[in-house]
């Protein structure tokens, strides 16, 4: 529907894609079928006392086998785009080793399920599911574990490139190397929260940097097995979760404030990846705790890619440049700033035009997708079997509305998924942090489409804000 000459245009880009996003131990189940070896997640949450009560994702939302009900869903709220990931242990259970083509072959019916339907599938390689025995020899210490992962994404991209024609490497470098192996600190409104994930380590500095070189390391080689194994034209990026400086007042010095602090925030993850170096900054703030690196490291670091993923759910800061000069002044959130179900869930919709927009200026992004944005609530079935989730309509339309504002002012966004497909295991909060635009009964497995999944139906059918 066009907008009448009254009404400014909400329209998105021609083309755009408008999909959902999902992971694999969020919602496979199937923990141990058909050879699947355990990964870190397995083991951590059959771990006591790891998941809020005790949930594991052995069963989740039992998606390996109803994976033909969930595409259909997907086609129903009027997707064209699935970014879904792959478990590592389902292809090779030990990590490395011979392959496991029962495995495989789940992936390759799911494949075959979206393209039928018309959705365009978006295979995720690491979305944090590391072989249990990789984590046994070091995990992500251990810098064999780069090489392994790309071997293993070769051996995928070899597989399913003829019909998955995008590729992320991983997913959220920060959230599985910092709060896996350290605890995670953010910002929230009146203070600052921890989020742990697997393996729950707590490393020293030094050691917990040299893990996140291995990540870039294993991204960057992973990218070049995606490009020598897949079929040409196979495209290739990560999917991080961008820590991105909001300016709070829209004028030029703040705004170069938030350039320099988005920066020099990601510049152990996304501006090694992009600029093929780590800032001087991080080097110096690091001290003799700074990663033991190559410059070849870098080189394969920073390996040309097609496109930029972000995962944009908040603002990190809001930023006001500083007396100083250049450098950046953080300006904490308010303690009345609005937030949502989730504690670390603070309202910054902003982030959704400057995160783009400062990937593109800082690193000339090819093209840019947005991997991941949504909202938790306390979803409810309504008397009449309905989820009126009104709230998570007025955080998408923000949201939305934002990106809208980026992709008219010519910055490259290809495309939007939001999380999640539907509601799932959510890591640590287990079931209890629901996420979806169905909702999951995690008795019967029942799945009903909310308020908000009408509403993304009507955004994706008229490609427009609605
Ligand atoms: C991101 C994760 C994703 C999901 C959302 C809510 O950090 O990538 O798996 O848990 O948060």
């Amino acid at each position: 529907m066009k907008a009448n000459a009254t009404e400014s245009t909400r329209e998105f880009p021609e083309g755009f894609y408008w999909g959902t996003a999902t992971s694999s131990y969020q919602i496979e189940g199937a923990w141990n079928e058909d050879g699947k070896g355990p990964s870190i997640w397995d083991t951590y949450a059959h771990t006591p006392g790891k998941i809020a009560n005790n949930d594991t994702g052995d069963v989740a939302n039992d998606h390996y086998h109803r994976y033909k009900e969930d595409v259909a869903l997907m086609r129903s709220i009027g997707s064209n785009a699935y970014r879904f990931s792959i478990a590592w242990p389902r292809i090779y259970p030990q990590g490395t080793g011979a392959p496991n083509v029962k495995g495989l072959d789940f992936y390759n019916r799911l494949v075959d399920e979206l393209v039928a339907a018309g959705i365009a599938p978006f295979a995720t390689l690491y979305h944090w599911e590391l072989p249990q025995a990789l984590q046994d020899k070091g995990g992500w210490q251990n810098r064999d574990t780069a090489k392994a992962f790309a071997d293993y994404a070769g051996f995928v991209a070899e597989k399913l490139s003829d019909r998955v024609r995008h590729f992320f490497t991983i997913n959220e470098f920060r959230s599985f190397v910092d709060a896996g192996h350290q605890g995670h600190e953010l910002q929230v409104p009146g203070g600052v929260i921890t989020i742990s994930l697997a393996p729950g380590l707590t490393l020293a500095p030094r050691e917990l940097n040299q893990v996140r070189h291995h990540a870039v390391l294993g991204h960057g080689m992973a990218v070049q097995a995606i490009r020598a194994k897949g079929k040409a034209g196979t495209k290739v990026g990560p999917a991080e979760v961008i820590l991105c400086g909001v300016p709070l007042i829209e004028k030029a010095e703040h705004i170069e404030a938030a350039r320099i602090y988005t920066r020099e925030r990601n510049a152990p993850f996304l501006t090694v990846m992009l600029e093929g170096k780590y800032t001087d900054t991080y080097l110096s703030e690091s001290g003799k705790d700074a990663p033991q690196f190559t410059d070849e490291d870098l080189r394969i670091i920073a390996s040309p890619l097609d496109f930029v993923g972000i995962n944009v759910y908040k603002a990190d800061v809001y930023v006001l440049a500083s007396d100083a000069g250049s450098r950046w002044r953080e300006i904490p959130y308010a303690k009345a700033q609005p937030k949502m179900h989730n504690k670390w869930l603070t309202l910054a919709p902003e982030a959704m035009y400057w995160a783009p927009k400062l990937v593109q200026s800082l690193w000339g992004a090819r093209e840019i997708f947005i991997t991941e944005n949504g909202c938790a609530s306390d979803d409810v079935l309504a008397e009449d079997g309905n989820v009126y989730d009104s709230d998570r309509v007025m955080f998408l339309r923000s949201y939305l509305t934002q990106l809208q504002r980026a992709t008219a002012d010519g910055v490259r966004v290809k495309g939007y998924f939001h999380w999640s497909t539907m509601d799932n295991f959510e890591w640590t909060a287990g079931f209890g942090n629901r996420f979806g635009l169905v909702y999951v009964d995690f008795k019967t497995q029942k799945r009903t489409p909310k308020l908000s999944a009408a509403w993304f139906r009507e955004v994706a059918t008229r490609n427009a804000v609605a």
